[in-house]
């Protein structure tokens, strides 16, 4: 870290913001295979709580490594900056009275737990996108399992790059035996029984 800085005290708190919005705010983390629903849910449930009048804001995988991450690959090393760089993002959402939804495959355990340590106990809420690899494999909306598969891309998570499946995740949905609004309602009942939405 550089030296000579001090950090500085807003003049509003994250207390005043979340009091005048009359909600928490918090990380929703959502975590899964490429192709497991991520962005399709994490979407879904951002629009269900604009009509509900609640401030959220979805950063999502491949729109943040157009521009933000726009330096950053696949290695391992690559993925965990990634992780680390949206952490900290997420963090100023929160810190701004707003439910962030993120949709990275944030493959590394480590990773995960450290945006977790980054904020408050209840501001991190992880949700494990748990679709079978066989179930993504044959979505594969992008086609890039089959890239993968044939070699054109590599270190393709699932394939020749793990993905370290939550242990004791806040909330797990499962993609292939729900719908998306079935998976949309599961979440926002969790944020209703935590009461962090009215
Ligand atoms: S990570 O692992 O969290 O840093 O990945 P993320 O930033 O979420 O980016 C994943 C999207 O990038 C596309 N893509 C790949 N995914 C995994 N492995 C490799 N090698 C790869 N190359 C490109 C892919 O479209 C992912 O999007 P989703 O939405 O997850 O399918």
């Amino acid at each position: 870290m550089s030296t000579n800085i001090v950090w500085h005290h807003t003049s509003v708190t994250k207390e005043d913001r979340r009091k005048r919005n009359g909600h928490h705010s918090a990380i929703l983390w959502f975590t899964g295979l490429s192709g497991s629903g991520k962005s399709t849910v994490a979407n879904a449930v951002s629009r269900r709580l604009f009509e509900l009048g609640i401030q959220n804001y979805v950063l999502d995988g491949d729109n943040i490594r157009h521009g933000l991450n726009k330096d950053l690959g696949f290695s391992a090393a690559d993925r965990t900056e990634n992780i680390r760089r949206i952490g900290e993002v997420a963090k100023l959402f929160v810190d701004s009275g707003q439910f962030v939804l993120t949709a990275f495959i944030s493959p590394f355990a480590e990773d995960r737990a450290l945006v977790r340590r980054l904020v408050e106990e209840d501001e991190f809420i992880e949700i494990y996108v748990n679709c079978p690899l066989e179930e993504c494999e044959k979505r594969d909306p992008k086609g890039l399992y089959q890239k993968a598969r044939r070699g054109e891309i590599r270190e393709f998570t699932g394939i020749d790059s793990p993905y370290e499946a939550p242990e004791a995740p806040e909330l797990t949905i499962e993609t292939h035996r729900y719908s998306v609004d079935e998976c949309v309602e599961q979440v926002l009942a969790y944020l209703r029984e935590r009461g962090m939405i009215p």
